[in-house]
C-alpha cells in the first residue's frame, strides 16, 4: 500500500494510491502523521470541543466551530503544500543533497484501523517561535516585552538552516498515550534533519500537568513560570516555559 520514499522525500512514506506522504510513529506503528484531509474539519471540531483539550488550547471560542476548524486546516494545508512543492522541485532537479524546509509537511495524527481506514486523533505542529519576548540574547530567562516585535521578526527572517532559529512545538492528543512518540518522531525524523531544528521552546499553560510531563519526557528542561505571556479567549493566563536543545553530536 505504501513505500518508504527516497531522495528529497526521505524519511516520509508515500501511499501508493493517494500519493499522500506520512510519517509512521516510531513506537506506535498503527499511528501515522499526514497532511490535513478534506474530510477532517468535523473530526477536528469534535476533538477540540472535548473539555480536556479546549481547556488548554488556544482556540478562539468555545464551542469551537466547523468553520474555524476548516480555516485552521486550510493554513496547515498551505504549509504542507509549500513544503511538498519545494521537495518536488528539488527532486525534479535531482539535487544531490536533501534541501532544508521551513515546516513539517505532515501535522495530523491518525490511527489506522484494521480495515485500513483512519481516525483523526490529534495534531502536532513544529514552527518558528513567534513569542518575541522570549527571543532576546539572554532569552528566554530575560523577557524583553519592549522588543518583542523586532525579536519575532528577526527570528522569522533568519535563513533556513541557521542554528540560531528558535522553534516551538505543540501537540494535542488527549489521553491516548502517544504524544511523546509523536514529538519524538516528528522532531527526529523531520525537524532536526530537514528543518535544522536545534532549539525549541514550549509554552504549556500553568496547570497543564500532562503537557509539562510530556515535554519533560521528550527531553525538555523546565525553566520557569511566566505570569503574563498568554491571553487566551480574553483571559490572561500564566504559562510554563520549557526549553529543548540538541545535544552536541546528536544531529
Ligand atoms: C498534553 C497531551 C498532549 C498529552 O498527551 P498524551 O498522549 O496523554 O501524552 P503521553 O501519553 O505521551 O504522556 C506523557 C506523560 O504525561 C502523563 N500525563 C498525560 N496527561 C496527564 C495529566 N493530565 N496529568 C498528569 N500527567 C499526565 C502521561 O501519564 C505520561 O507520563 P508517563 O509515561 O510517566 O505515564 C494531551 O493530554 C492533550 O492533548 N492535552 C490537551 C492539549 C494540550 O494540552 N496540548 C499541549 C499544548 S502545549
Amino acid at each position: 500500500m505504501s513505500i518508504l520514499a527516497g531522495g528529497q522525500y526521505y524519511p516520509l512514506w508515500i501511499h501508493r494510491q493517494t500519493e499522500e506522504p506520512f510519517l509512521r510513529l516510531k513506537n506506535h506503528k498503527n499511528i501515522i502523521v499526514t497532511p490535513p484531509r478534506e474530510t477532517d474539519a468535523a473530526a477536528l471540531t469534535t476533538l477540540m470541543n472535548h473539555p480536556l483539550v479546549y481547556e488548554w488550547s488556544d482556540i478562539p471560542t468555545i464551542p469551537y466551530h466547523l468553520v474555524q476548524a476548516a480555516e485552521y486546516l486550510a493554513t496547515s494545508k498551505e504549509r504542507s503544500d509549500v513544503v511538498r512543492a519545494a521537495l518536488r522541485e528539488a527532486q525534479a532537479q535531482s539535487r544531490p543533497e536533501q534541501i532544508m524546509v521551513d515546516a513539517c509537511p505532515v501535522e495530523w495524527i491518525r490511527e489506522v484501523q484494521p480495515g485500513g481506514g483512519c481516525v483523526l486523533i490529534g495534531g502536532i505542529e513544529c514552527k518558528r517561535c513567534t513569542r518575541g519576548e522570549f527571543l532576546g540574547p539572554q532569552g528566554p530567562k530575560v523577557i524583553e516585552w519592549e522588543h518583542r516585535d523586532e525579536l519575532r521578526e528577526e527570528n522569522l527572517a533568519l535563513e533556513l538552516g541557521d542554528p540560531e532559529i528558535v522553534w516551538t512545538i505543540k501537540a494535542s492528543h488527549h489521553g491516548k498515550g502517544i504524544a511523546t512518540d509523536a514529538i519524538n518522531t516528528v522532531l527526529h525524523d523531520w525537524g532536526i534533519p530537514r528543518m535544522g531544528v536545534r532549539r525549541l521552546l514550549a509554552f504549556p499553560l500553568e496547570g497543564n500537568h500532562g503537557a509539562v510531563k510530556l515535554f519533560l519526557k521528550s527531553g525538555f528542561e523546565f525553566l520557569f513560570g511566566c505570569s503574563d505571556s498568554s491571553v487566551m479567549r480574553g483571559i490572561r493566563r500564566r504559562v510554563n516555559v520549557l526549553e529543548w536543545r540538541l545535544d552536541d553530536g546528536e544531529a
